[in-house]
């Protein structure tokens, strides 16, 4: 079998990986917007064409690398859009986000990257409260000690303080038909842009909280 990596020049790998999305991306647009053209798909065609704009930004397309950051009401914005359509499929699953936010607050780094973050811990927050039917995120964001902290937490189960210490370890889960990639993947691009992450419970079992503590962008 040939190693892929053996090609020349080695990030071929990532340009053909790129290419080849951007390919898989334009067959999905040219399908929403046939379908957009019919009143009754019309709502699936425009979660479609918002998830390949999502999918795009992810591969870089549309990375922002600015060295002044990222609005973080702006990455929370598309994380949230993200979730709406997914939650299109937890039929009776009725989740609120609340977010205190302050206009100014920037995450340092590479936006695609936090967009994927916050998506993954929406995601998870949801999952975590969908046998209750639902119930309240909060994203929560401060300055503190020259640093920016995020907060999201929800008013799930908690997590049991057993598997606390594990839960960022690539392949650990506790759901079903689940890879256990999500945390590692939030850790990963957290630490990949100089931030931190880490997860406790809110006080008095009234669910999970995640800390991200990013360094303040340079102005
Ligand atoms: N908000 C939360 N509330 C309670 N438990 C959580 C929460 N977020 C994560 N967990 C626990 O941490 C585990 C690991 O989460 P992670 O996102 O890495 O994997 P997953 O959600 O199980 O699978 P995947 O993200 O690959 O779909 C979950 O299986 C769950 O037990
Ligand atoms: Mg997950």
């Amino acid at each position: 079998m040939s190693d892929p990596g053996a090609r020349e020049g080695g990030d071929l790998t990532l340009q053909g990986l790129v290419h080849d999305l951007n390919n898989v991306f334009e067959t999905i647009s040219e399908a929403a917007e046939l379908l957009a053209g019919d009143d009754r798909w019309r709502e699936v065609a425009e979660a479609l064409a918002r998830s390949v704009d999502c999918g795009r930004r992810i591969v870089g397309v549309y990375a922002d690398q600015s060295r002044a950051g990222t609005d973080l009401g702006e990455i929370v914005d598309r994380a949230e859009t993200f979730l709406r359509d997914f939650l299109r499929h937890l039929a009776g699953t009725k989740i609120r986000v609340h977010r205190h936010i302050d206009r100014d607050h920037r995450l340092p780094g590479n936006g695609s990257d936090w967009e994927r973050v916050f998506m993954n811990l929406l995601l998870n927050a949801a999952q975590a409260m969908k046998d209750r039917g639902g119930g309240t995120i909060e994203v929560n964001s401060r300055i503190e000690d020259g640093s920016l902290v995020v907060e999201v937490a929800d008013d799930g189960p908690g997590i049991d303080e057993a598997i606390l210490p594990r839960i960022f370890t690539a392949r650990f889960s506790t759901r079903s038909r689940h890879a256990g990639l999500g945390l590692h993947i939030v850790r990963t691009l957290v630490e990949g842009n100089g931030a931190t992450a880490s997860a406790a419970n809110r006080p008095a079992g009234a669910g999970a909280v995640f800390t991200i503590r990013a360094p303040l962008p340079e102005e």
